[in-house]
């Protein structure tokens, strides 16, 4: 398991703050899309969106660290906890011990190595929290999520509703 809060460096040698959040309301959420361009909200919501619906915001805010378990990143000493970026996983319902993915960094933090520590992140923390499987749905042209995956080891499993899926099997 994670430790609640802790240092890390990326790549680059920026020091950040991680942390697994335990509420993200719906300012929360409007925080995280406010700092996303449209190609990539589009690229994280499979369409071209404003507004999430209530029924999305439902589902993003509810988080409980077990079902629902939420990493962040910001630049070490920065008040804004999510503000380089965050990562998400979400049990299934029917299939608990599969859980899906998704990642958003900020566009102005994108390619320095954010995304990557927040894929490991969510890896180590699932391991830790009877995930069986790590799922994402990603678009084709998603050319850096891609590369995410495909550098983690996942494997294209399939496709629904037209969008590719990925999955990682975890070892213990
Ligand atoms: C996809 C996303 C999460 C990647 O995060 P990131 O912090 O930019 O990724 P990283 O810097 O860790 O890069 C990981 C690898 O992806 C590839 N990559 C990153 N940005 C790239 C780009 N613009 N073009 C091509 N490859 C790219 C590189 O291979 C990179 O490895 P390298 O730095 O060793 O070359 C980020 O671009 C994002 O939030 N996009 C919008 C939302 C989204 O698409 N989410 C995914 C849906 S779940």
């Amino acid at each position: 398991m994670l430790e609640p809060k802790f240092t890390n460096r990326l790549k680059n040698g920026t020091d950040v703050t991680v942390q697994t959040i335990n509420s993200c309301d719906e300012k929360c959420i409007a925080n995280e899309f406010s700092k996303l361009s449209d190609q990539s909200k589009y690229m994280r919501f499979f369409s071209s969106i404003n507004k999430l619906s209530p029924s999305q915001l439902k589902y993003l805010t509810d988080i409980d660290n077990v079902n629902h378990v939420l990493i962040t990143i910001s630049k070490l000493g920065e008040d804004d906890q999510s503000g380089m970026g965050l990562g998400r996983y979400i049990r299934l319902k029917e299939q608990h011990h599969i859980a899906e993915l998704a990642i958003t960094v900020a566009d102005r933090y994108q390619h320095q190595g954010v995304g990557t520590l927040l894929l490991e992140l969510l890896i180590e923390h699932a391991k830790g929290n009877s995930i069986e499987v790590l799922q994402g749905y990603v678009l084709k042209s998603n050319m850096p999520m891609l590369k995410l995956f495909e550098l983690h080891h996942f494997k294209h499993s399939g496709t629904e509703d037209g969008l590719p899926k990925y999955e990682l099997h975890l070892e213990r």
